[in-house]
């Protein structure tokens, strides 16, 4: 893939990507209408069966119009590489660099991106084999690989992209958002949380209302039995009453999210979601699993309700269509 050649390659009519969000948010839905609009809609990973059916359900609904997939690294399985690989025109990993993923897609015959938040991942995920990267900023929502804002990270990690492409995510919530990443030398923008307060997305909708106009974010790693990564959040119960003291949140509960990474990784993805029906807001033990759609509302205080900075910027609830035309500079 080729920096220059990007969008024309996948066919894309506007440089706007909608984020993989795991854990059912984004299904064939949210999508499909994503890449109907000429963006780029992406399915985030679940376990490998209903990864598979919203793929499909993505590709009904996008038309002829490609669709992206996006893997977590600690939770892949082989099902999710072939169905990526298959019917996904790009795969998008993050959470890891990793040379056995990165070469499993690719050989099968994957485009593959590679998240990265430093020029030293850059450098060892073009290593790895990828075909791209999306460079994450430190205000993006969700879980974080950067440590400095998008702006400051991009520029750096271009240098030693060569003729790679280069995608860029974190903070944007508007077209002008859009326009200064494509200045500094993207090739097209991601958003999470703009298309996360969409009609289309499953998100629980008292989920969606608590991160319209929320004028805080943390980052912190309270959601992180299983996977300890940081993760940036709008407050609920749970961090009011734990990441009081420090953002991160408890040393134990930290030594605790660290110590179940390998069970993580072994348990099937599914279980992150069995696992929030057990969580309290007054027990600091909390999956990385978010508040979807049909959950109880209680679940929306004991959950991570991720979001990015731009979340003091987005106020509506609106059809991913609108968001996508709205983004486009
Ligand atoms: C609800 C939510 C879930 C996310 N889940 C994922 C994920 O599964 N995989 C991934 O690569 N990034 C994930 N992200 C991060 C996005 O890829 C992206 O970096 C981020 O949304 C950009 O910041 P913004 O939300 O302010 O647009 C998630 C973000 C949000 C808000």
């Amino acid at each position: 893939m080729n920096r220059a050649t990007f969008l024309d390659e996948l066919a894309l009519q506007r440089p706007v990507v909608q984020a993989g969000m795991a854990g059912g948010v984004d299904r064939g839905e949210l999508a499909g209408a994503v890449s109907a609009a000429g963006g780029l809609g992406t399915v985030g990973m679940m376990g490998v069966s209903a990864f598979a059916q919203a793929l499909a359900d993505a590709r009904r609904r996008a038309g002829a119009r490609p669709v992206a997939a996006n893997l977590l690294v600690p939770f892949i399985r082989r099902g999710h590489v072939e169905r990526a690989a298959d019917d996904a025109a790009l795969t998008v990993l993050h959470g890891g660099i990793s040379r056995r993923w990165t070469s499993a897609l690719r050989q099968r015959g994957a485009r593959v991106l590679i998240t990265v938040g430093t020029r030293e991942q850059a450098i060892r995920a073009i290593a790895a084999g990828a075909n791209g990267l999306v460079v994450q900023g430190i205000e993006a929502g969700g879980h974080l690989v950067g440590t400095e804002p998008v702006t400051s990270a991009l520029p750096r990690i271009l240098e030693v992209a060569g003729e790679l492409p280069v995608l860029a995510a974190g903070g944007v919530a508007e077209a002008a958002d859009v326009r200064r990443l494509l200045d500094l030398g993207a090739v097209a923008a991601i958003a999470g949380t703009r298309f996360l307060l969409t009609e289309e997305s499953a998100a629980h909708p008292q989920y969606k209302r608590r991160v319209m106009g929320s004028q805080q974010t943390l980052a912190t790693q309270l959601f992180g039995l299983g996977w300890p990564l940081l993760h940036r959040v709008v407050p609920n119960q749970a961090t009011e009453r734990w990441c009081a003291r420090s953002e991160l949140g408890p040393v134990y509960a930290r030594l605790l999210a660290r110590a179940s990474a390998p069970i993580g990784r072994l348990a099937p993805l599914e279980a992150m979601g069995s696992l929030a029906a057990w969580q309290r807001p007054a027990l600091p033990l909390f999956s990385p699993a978010l508040p979807l759609a049909g959950m109880p509302d209680s679940a929306v205080e004991r959950t991570a309700l991720y979001a990015g900075e731009t979340a003091r910027r987005l106020q509506d609830i609106i059809p991913a269509e609108e968001a996508v035309l709205r983004l486009t500079p």
